[in-house]
C-alpha cells in the first residue's frame, strides 16, 4: 500500500515552480503576483489564506492579502475585485468563501476577470474545462490530478466514482477523470446525497474520490481490494483533547480502508497540500498567460 503523502508531492510541485519564478526574476522581470481577499475572521479561512500567502512567499511568487470586515457590503467587495481585475500588477485574484450571507458567491464569482481567475470558479473557466479547453482548473481537482500524477497513479480505463458534486470539487475532478488526458480517460460515476446504491457503486470502483464532508463516511466495506482512495475531506470535529479543541478528520476511515486499498491520501497531509500547489500552478500560469511568455 503507497501513503500518496502530500508533503511529498506538494514539495516536487513547489520546487519546480520555485526554479521558474528564480529564472524569472534572474532574467529582470516582475515576481507574479497573487491578490488574496479575506471577509471577515472565519477560523479556518483564516488558516487557509495564512498558509496560501506562506508558500506563494516559499516559491516567489509575490502576495497581497486584503481584509475586509465581515459585514462589508457586497458592493465594496465587487469595487475591490474591480480594481484588482484593473491593475496589471495583479496576475491572480482568489476571494476566500464561504462568504458572509449578504454577499451573493455567484456574483463575487462572475466579477472576477477570467485572465485572472487562479481558482477556476468563474462560469467561463468551468465551461471551458468541460469541454477540454485551456483554462484554470480548480485548485482542488487540479491538486489531485498533480498527486495522481506524481505517484503515477494509472488512470486508464479505471472505474472512478466521485462522491460529491460541488462545483469547486466533485464536478470538476469528474470532468477531469472522465477527459481524454494522461490521468484521466476514466469511466466515472459521479455521486451525490440522492444516489440510493452508493455502497454498491464504490464497490466496483478502481479510484474512489470522497469529497462529501462527512467525516469517515467511507469505510472498509464500500472499499474493493487494491482501490486508489483519494480523501479530499476536511472537517473540524469537536476534541477536548486536542490542543486546539478540535481534530480535522477526512472524509474515509482511513485506518480500516488502508488495509484494503493500493493508494491512500491522509487527511490531513494529503489533498489539503496538493490543492496550494493547485493554487500556485495557476498563479504562475496567469502571470506567464499575461506575460506572454
Ligand atoms: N482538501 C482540500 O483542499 C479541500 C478543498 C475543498 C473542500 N474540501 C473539503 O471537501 C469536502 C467537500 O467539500 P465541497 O465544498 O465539495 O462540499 P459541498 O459543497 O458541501 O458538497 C458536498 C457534496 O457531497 C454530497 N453529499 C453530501 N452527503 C452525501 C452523502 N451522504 N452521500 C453522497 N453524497 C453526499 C452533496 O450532495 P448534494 O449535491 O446532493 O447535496 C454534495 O454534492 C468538505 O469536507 C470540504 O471541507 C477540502
Amino acid at each position: 500500500m503507497i501513503v500518496l503523502d502530500g508533503k511529498i508531492a506538494s514539495a516536487a510541485v513547489k520546487e519546480e515552480i520555485k526554479q521558474q519564478t528564480a529564472k524569472l526574476l534572474a532574467s529582470g522581470k516582475r515576481a507574479p503576483h497573487l491578490a488574496a481577499v479575506l471577509v471577515g475572521n472565519n477560523g479556518a479561512s483564516e488558516t487557509y489564506v495564512a498558509s496560501k500567502v506562506k508558500n506563494c512567499e516559499e516559491v516567489g511568487i509575490r502576495s497581497t492579502l486584503i481584509r475586509l470586515d465581515a459585514d462589508v457590503q457586497e458592493a465594496v467587495l465587487l469595487d475591490t475585485i474591480a480594481s484588482l481585475n484593473a491593475d496589471a500588477g495583479v496576475d491572480g485574484i482568489l476571494v476566500q468563501l464561504p462568504l458572509p450571507k449578504q454577499i451573493s458567491e455567484q456574483k463575487v464569482i462572475e466579477a472576477i476577470d477570467p485572465l485572472k481567475d487562479v481558482d477556476g470558479f468563474h462560469p467561463g473557466s468551468a465551461g471551458k474545462l468541460v469541454q477540454g479547453l485551456p483554462t484554470f482548473i480548480p485548485a482542488t481537482p487540479y491538486g489531485i490530478m498533480l498527486m495522481l500524477e506524481h505517484f503515477n497513479i494509472e488512470t486508464t480505463g479505471k472505474h472512478a466514482v466521485v462522491i460529491g458534486r460541488s462545483n469547486i470539487v466533485g464536478r470538476p475532478m469528474s470532468i477531469l477523470l472522465s477527459s481524454n488526458l494522461k490521468r484521466g480517460n476514466c469511466t466515472v460515476t459521479l455521486c451525490h446525497s440522492h444516489t440510493p446504491n452508493l455502497t454498491e457503486l464504490c464497490l466496483q470502483a478502481d479510484i474512489i474520490v470522497a469529497a462529501l464532508g462527512r467525516p469517515e463516511f467511507v469505510k472498509a466495506e464500500m472499499v474493493k481490494d487494491g482501490a486508489v482512495i483519494i480523501d479530499v475531506g476536511i472537517t473540524r470535529v469537536e476534541d477536548a483533547t486536542a490542543k486546539k479543541g478540535f481534530r480535522i478528520k477526512g472524509d474515509v476511515a482511513y485506518a480500516e480502508v488502508a488495509g484494503k486499498a493500493s493508494a491512500i491520501t491522509p487527511v490531513p497531509g494529503g489533498v489539503g497540500l496538493m490543492t496550494i500547489a493547485g493554487l500556485l500552478k495557476n498563479t504562475l500560469q496567469a502571470y506567464v498567460s499575461r506575460e506572454q511568455l
